[in-house]
């Protein structure tokens, strides 16, 4: 049998905060994303609160999601907001030109995404069209959802069934502008988006100090540096009249482009090479930290990692415009593996946001009509409940290698962090499909007694929830014993476990 492996929490040298909002998700009119998967109108005979479903809710809450991105993606920069106020009845009818031309009914609009995200607990992150739109349609649907009822935008906002203003936490000026968003030279978007980040305000008054909207401007596409350069170019030279608190990231695992890897069946080639593609991540965000360090040594702009997933090939039968892929035990390995990438990062990203949180690409939450299931993926954020707003503690092992075929990667991955009640947490991620790994923790140097937590195991790494059998990848307890030389964790292939440690 192997000898354990020695892992060492350094609880004495803690790092920076895990900002909750790394735990973010996404959104977008995309196929069944938002209409079937989070709106089904008031009159549906699936239950609802004015429209909404109840059962996807109730998920969310249970995972506290702190963040939703909306309205898109590549919608948003298409996204006329006035189409989507006031009564149902008239809303203007469109066509989803992005997104499979799906007739888009408007029936979602601000007032029912504003309603969705307080009964799921969450914060608005918005994004404005910057690519069809124009800076005065952005000013004015922000002074819709943020200015005082006497005023004539908050009247017609009261109008509208809410008299007290939004709180718009985040604002995405843009989304992938060197592409979809109008395929805009790096310097002529560094150029706009100062147009916007000066005249798009936010009224709200209790938006103040640490509570005041973030705005978000496009960033790079994976590795590529231009736009990382003209943004942080722009923003070192913001003064009095703008300024901006987020660049975003956009990086996908696909496996290649087009997506082709199957969301159901596929080999353990095909498994590593898409955990090696993740674990690019790291990469991508010490590259593009570096640019910006230049630019604001002082890390006052965060990197919003505002897209990022696995990207898999269509579900058979399903409209390729729709995005709709299964989500397997893989899937809910990339979630851990990335999600610890961004605490380590922790004090240059402090929001991503997963893509996307129902029924597309990586999705938390399944739905065929009355129908819902969670995926593996939901279980890692459910698990990692504990690590939101906590604080970052090194920890430091010998990570090994899995080998498959010419890829080699790390066999085993874990973070520890405190959290807001001073306990400590351990996520270990055994990526070797077939070698289980023993772990030897210990905290600073001092004995652990025991620890309880759970993992996330199954029998294949492409074991998957369907609405049939829902229970196939869920989180199970677990518990590790005190050893000879630490508190002992038998860490299964191709599981996830997150214990707290008894110190
Ligand atoms: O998430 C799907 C799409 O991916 C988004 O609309 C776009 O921003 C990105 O290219």
């Amino acid at each position: 049998a192997d000898a354990p492996i020695p892992l060492r929490v350094e609880a004495a040298t803690p790092g920076a905060k895990i900002d909750r909002h790394i735990f973010g998700q996404f959104a977008e009119h995309l196929g069944t994303g938002i209409y079937g998967g989070v709106w089904v109108g008031k009159d549906s005979t699936i239950p609802n609160v004015r429209g909404i479903r109840k059962d996807v809710v109730e998920a969310l809450r249970a995972i506290k999601v702190p963040n939703v991105r909306w309205p898109g993606g590549c919608f948003a920069d298409e996204y006329h907001w006035r189409h989507g106020i006031g009564p149902a009845e008239a809303r203007r009818k469109t066509i989803n030109s992005n997104w499979g031309g799906a007739v888009e009914p408007n029936t979602f609009g601000t007032d029912e995404f504003m309603d969705f995200v307080d009964q799921i607990g969450s914060e608005a992150y918005v994004s404005v069209n910057v690519g069809s739109g124009t800076v005065q349609e952005a000013a004015e649907w922000v002074e819709y959802m943020t200015a005082d009822p006497a005023t004539t935008a908050g009247k017609e906002r009261a109008a509208n069934g809410h008299p007290a203003p939004y709180k718009v936490k985040f604002l995405g000026l843009g989304n992938e502008s060197w592409s979809c968003g109008g395929a805009m030279r790096p310097e002529y978007y560094a150029d706009e988006m100062k147009r916007y980040a000066r005249f798009v305000r936010n009224y709200n008054p209790k938006q103040t100090g640490a509570e005041a909207m973030q705005r978000i401007a496009v960033g790079p596409n994976q590795a590529d540096p231009a736009y990382t350069e003209a943004v942080m170019a722009a923003y070192k030279s913001h003064d009095w009249a703008w300024s901006l608190e987020g660049l975003s990231l956009h990086s996908y695992t696909t496996g290649g482009w087009p997506p082709s890897y199957s969301s159901t069946k596929f080999d353990e080639t095909a498994y590593a090479k898409l955990l090696k593609e993740t674990l690019g991540m790291d990469d991508l965000i010490t590259k593009h930290s570096a640019i910006m360090d230049k630019y604001d040594p002082e890390k006052k702009v965060t990197l919003a990692v505002d897209e990022w997933g696995v990207w898999l090939a269509p579900l058979e039968g399903t409209n390729p415009g729709f995005l709709v892929q299964q989500n397997s035990l893989r899937d809910a390995i990339v979630a851990a593996l990335n999600l610890n990438i961004f605490a380590r990062h922790a004090d240059r990203v402090r929001i991503t946001n997963i893509a996307q949180m129902v029924n597309v690409l990586q999705a938390m939450i399944l739905t065929d009509k009355d129908k819902m299931v969670l995926t593996p993926t939901y279980h890692v954020y459910k698990m990692y409940l504990p690590f939101q707003d906590a604080t970052f503690v090194p920890v430091s092992l010998d990570k090994g290698v899995y080998t498959q075929g010419d890829i080699t990667l790390p066999r085993v991955d874990a973070i520890a962090a405190r959290d807001t009640q001073g306990k400590l947490w351990l996520a270990v991620t055994n990526l070797d499909p077939v070698r289980a790994a023993k772990i030897s923790a210990n905290v600073a140097g001092a004995k652990s007694a025991s620890a309880k937590g759970q993992i996330l195991t199954a029998a294949r790494v492409d074991s998957i929830n369907t609405f049939e059998a829902p229970g196939v990848v869920v989180p199970k307890p677990y518990m590790a014993k005190a050893g000879a030389k630490g508190l002992d964790l038998d860490i299964p292939a191709k599981s996830i476990v997150v214990v707290q440690l008894e110190p």
